[in-house]
């Protein structure tokens, strides 16, 4: 009978055999895909493994430091960290068309992905944390046959580009499979059990053009809302769940004062591979103690909003 235990016996086997003596380097993103991947290929090779953390400036508060401490510390997998945060905020300037974004934000992961890899000596191997969704999605997404709804950045591109060798281990696994096998590898439950992170980050949580004011904005609610989902013991019931800044400004009152600020949205849904979601039913009184936070704490911030769409026709993020 199939067991996870085993799946993993016979990946390390399998990529020991594909590897051989050659060097691997793996896009790590801090997400639960590339995590897996790196600890399994990590349990393969050992140091044939390289791990690159590129940050682009568009992550969750207090990201980046985690990715380092867990992988470099907790793992003792070689990771390279280049803060790349000022190139991609500066490309990203004035950009507000989606799919602009994501392209934007898809070719800088790859210039610098190619960058720290060449600094390497370069490698024969590249590793990703692509899941049997992502291999369905990028042939043809929920919209129908060929129609192109959002470009992912984790697949394709840049293998052909740096003529690399790929290793998927996780590519016929599930989101939930994929949880388990890290179980089985004892990775920490914060990790394994993680929502996902879309690879072009808060970028597309934030309808319009970006700005260093509106990420520090979006991560502010965003945390709020996580934390108190984190306090009410809701997480894993949840598959994705955040907040989007709309660039909106809407008319409130705080104290005697009027005020002037932004609107947000939160979103969280259930999904079992993010194909398809539906709204997470929250009750009221749970939102009511949101919203107050927001409002608040969150200087800029004045008037909060729960997206009830589920997908289709929604998708899951708003860009
Ligand atoms: P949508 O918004 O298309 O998202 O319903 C489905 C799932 O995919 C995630 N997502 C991405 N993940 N790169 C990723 O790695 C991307 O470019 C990307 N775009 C969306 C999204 O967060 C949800 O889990």
């Amino acid at each position: 009978t199939w067991t996870m235990a085993g799946f993993r016996e016979m990946e390390i086997a399998r990529i020991r055999q594909q590897v051989g003596k050659g060097r691997v380097i793996c896009g790590l993103s801090g997400g639960v895909d590339s995590s897996v991947a790196a600890v399994l290929i990590h349990q393969a090779i050992g140091d044939q493994l390289t791990c690159i953390f590129v940050d682009p400036g568009i992550l969750r508060a207090g990201e980046a430091d985690e990715v380092i401490r867990t992988f470099r510390d907790r793992f003792n997998i070689h990771l390279i960290h280049r803060d790349a945060s000022d190139l991609f905020l500066n490309a990203l300037e004035g950009v507000s068309d989606p799919e602009i974004k994501r392209k934007t934000i898809g070719r800088l992961f790859i210039e610098v992905f190619e960058e720290e890899a060449a600094k390497l000596g370069g490698a024969e191997f590249l590793a990703q944390g692509t899941l049997y969704p992502d291999v369905i999605e990028s042939v043809s997404f929920t919209g129908g046959p060929s129609v192109t709804i959002k470009s992912h950045h984790n697949v394709g591109g840049l293998p052909e580009r740096m003529k690399m060798q790929l290793v998927e281990p996780l590519r016929e696994l599930f989101k939930d499979e994929v949880r388990e096998l890290g179980r089985e590898m004892d990775i920490p439950e914060a990790i394994v059990g993680r929502h996902p992170f879309p690879g072009p980050g808060l970028a597309i949580r934030i309808p319009g053009a970006i700005t260093r004011e509106k990420l520090d904005l979006l991560r502010r609610v965003d945390s709020i809302f996580l934390e108190e989902i984190r306090a009410a013991g809701l997480y894993d019931a949840i598959w994705q769940a955040f907040a989007v800044l709309l660039p909106v400004r809407t008319v409130g009152v705080m104290g005697d004062g009027r005020t002037y600020d932004y609107a947000c949205a939160l979103r969280a849904v259930t999904s079992t591979d993010g194909m398809t979601a539906d709204v997470y039913p929250f009750d009221m009184s749970f939102l009511n103690r949101v919203a107050g936070r927001i409002v608040n704490e969150v200087r800029g911030v004045n008037r909060v909003t729960y997206d009830i769409t589920s997908k289709p026709p929604g998708t899951i993020e708003w860009e």
